[in-house]
């Protein structure tokens, strides 16, 4: 396919709706794990334009940043640490409309106002998480929720 993205609509779920297939169309058959999530973080930049959007990678117990798109974040964090952490230790997404209230946050940004975060689970076990900020408050809803698990269902079974 392409390289550039064509996708329509104009609320957030339809521009979900034309994305999704997209990334899929995009990844194709391509197997390498780091070219992958870097095509689909820039893709979901690209489209809601969102202060930052990125993988963090389990390895030997930490959370690793991984490819990503926006200003440079913090390289590694601790399980049950910050809302990333958190997602991982308690695998299941995390959805943060003030990050200012969110205990143990922590700040790559200042910039960054809310925060969604949705486990990467292979075979049961969490191997990464997928982080999306943005400089706006209370930015994401169950809309943002049921898609992006969507895809992180879908990278799960061809990341790891
Ligand atoms: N805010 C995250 C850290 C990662 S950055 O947002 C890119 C957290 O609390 O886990």
């Amino acid at each position: 396919m392409a390289e550039e993205l064509a996708v329509s609509g104009s609320t957030r779920e339809e521009l979900y709706a034309s994305l999704l297939p997209q990334i899929k169309a995009l990844i194709g058959d391509e197997q390498d794990p780091v070219a992958n999530m870097a095509n689909c973080s820039a893709a979901i930049r690209e489209v809601f334009g969102f202060f930052w959007v990125g993988f963090y990678i389990v390895r030997d117990g930490e959370l690793v940043l991984g490819p990503f798109q926006g200003p440079i974040a913090c390289t590694r964090i601790r399980k049950g640490k910050g809302v990333c952490g958190t997602a991982w230790s308690e695998a299941r997404s995390m959805l943060v409309p003030d990050v200012d209230a969110f205990p143990g946050h922590i700040a790559c940004s200042s910039q960054s106002k809310s925060e969604v975060v949705i486990p990467l689970i292979h075979e049961g076990e969490v191997r990464g998480v997928l982080d999306i900020d943005s400089d706006q408050a209370d930015d994401f809803s169950e809309i943002d929720l049921q898609y992006l698990e969507e895809l992180c269902q879908w990278l799960s079974t061809i990341l790891f």
